[in-house]
């Protein structure tokens, strides 16, 4: 059998894109219009592996009934995902845990596979243990942990199990941490630069 990294990122579009037009919650519909006509071109991004990759394995058995195809869809493409972070070491605002353990695999956005301007999807792996410090951006964001859970904090802490979904309106402070269990979470961002380098307090 042949396969190509464009079929797998077809299957994970397809994924999301069934995922997002059937959930309940309206603050994911509010995305839907985005997430269905987010553009018409794809262009191939290389695999690259980080750390997230392996710990994507580990939250397959810490997913909802809810989420569970969704988590499974992107586990299965695994390594033909280019993983990457948002910071670095040089830009000293997340620690040292953050970057040993985290890290995402963009389907829709700015840099493809499928390219967007409107729209930014895709899923973000952290291990135990990590403290993603409270930022913020122009650009609202909606989360759904589909595997693990994390103690959020948006305003105040709230705890957001496999299956919750966390809206993030525009330049909201928020940040999360992890604790005994990993965390995945599918992620939309619209109405912002996809690319904004959030700011930190
Ligand atoms: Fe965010």
């Amino acid at each position: 059998m042949t396969d190509s990294i464009e079929a797998a990122d077809r299957r994970l579009l397809d994924a999301i894109q069934s995922f997002v037009a059937d959930h309940p919650d309206p603050t994911i519909q509010h995305f839907h219009g985005s997430i269905a006509d987010w553009g018409d071109r794809w262009v191939e991004t290389p695999p690259r592996h980080l750390q997230a990759a392996d710990t994507l394995t580990d939250c397959l058995a810490l997913t909802a009934p809810e989420t569970h195809d969704l988590t499974a869809a992107f586990d299965a493409e695994k390594s033909t995902r280019n993983w990457e972070q948002s910071y670095t070491s040089a830009d000293n605002v997340v620690g040292d845990d953050m970057l040993a353990g985290y890290g995402f695999a963009e389907v829709i956005g700015k840099h493809g596979p499928f390219v967007s301007e409107r729209v930014r999807a895709g899923i973000g792996v952290w291990g135990p243990h990590i403290d993603y410090p409270p930022h913020r951006h122009a650009a609202e964001e909606v989360y759904v942990v589909v595997a693990g859970s994390a103690e959020f904090e948006l305003g105040e802490p709230v705890m957001r199990r496999a299956g919750e979904v966390v809206y993030v309106p525009s330049m909201l402070t928020h940040g999360f941490r992890t604790s005994d269990q990993p965390l995945a979470v599918f992620y939309i961002w619209q109405a912002g630069d996809l690319r904004e380098k959030s700011s930190f307090n």
